[in-house]
């Protein structure tokens, strides 16, 4: 099921023009359902990469819909969706920020990981039945290319890993974000030094 939406996410994206805040949504969502899949069916090291991969874009993905996507979606589809949607984002936060503190490994988190994985993709399916559509008729396609841009900026500046205080609050993500995530990369890049030293790579950690 999670195969067949990210084929149609991406063929989906593909009929919008590159760089639109839409098609970038768009793939990003289907590459989220594919880690999901990813993170299940595989074991070892791989697992364990794979939900740092889902965990970074999940992180990041969000905080950007929270501080491009929806100023925009709040003014053509109401405050009540935009809210909802907020909502749901800061609860998948709080849940991602347990799942990231559990062993991949465990029996549990295989069974935190499914319900998670439900509640993201019933979210990801009403932002794209409920904020897309409504996006895309507002906004001509300069709008939406600078939109596009702009999420991709505050997605190469945005915390990699969950923070439930922040989440679901533009305030906050303004605020405090940038600093939460100078502090996620260098944790990222140790952890990435740290996987390199394990298998005796020799070099700098990148
Ligand atoms: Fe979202
Ligand atoms: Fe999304």
């Amino acid at each position: 099921m999670a195969v067949q939406a990210a084929e149609r996410e991406r063929a989906q994206a593909a009929r919008l023009p590159e760089g639109d805040v839409i098609r970038t949504l768009l793939e990003q969502h289907a590459r989220i359902r594919d880690l999901f899949v990813d993170v299940r069916s595989t074991h070892g090291e791989h697992r364990r990469q794979a939900f740092a991969e889902l965990r970074a874009l999940l992180a990041v993905h969000e905080t950007a819909e929270e501080l491009v996507l929806r100023p925009v979606s709040r003014r053509v589809v109401g405050e009540e969706v935009a809210n909802a949607r907020d909502k749901e984002e800061a609860e998948a936060t709080r849940d991602l920020r347990e799942l990231e503190k559990m062993d991949v490994f465990a029996a549990e988190f295989d069974a935190r990981l499914a319900t998670f994985e439900e509640m993201v993709g019933r979210h990801a399916l009403r932002e794209e039945t409920s904020e897309f559509p409504a996006v895309s008729a507002e906004c001509d396609a300069e709008q939406r290319h600078a939109m596009g841009d702009a999420l991709r900026t505050v997605e190469r500046f945005a915390p990699t890993h969950p923070h439930p205080s922040t989440a679901g609050s533009p305030v906050r993500q303004w605020m405090v974000g940038p600093f939460a995530s100078v502090v996620d990369r260098v944790k990222d890049t140790l952890e990435k030094g740290g996987r390199a030293a394990a298998r005796g790579a020799t070099g700098p950690p990148i």
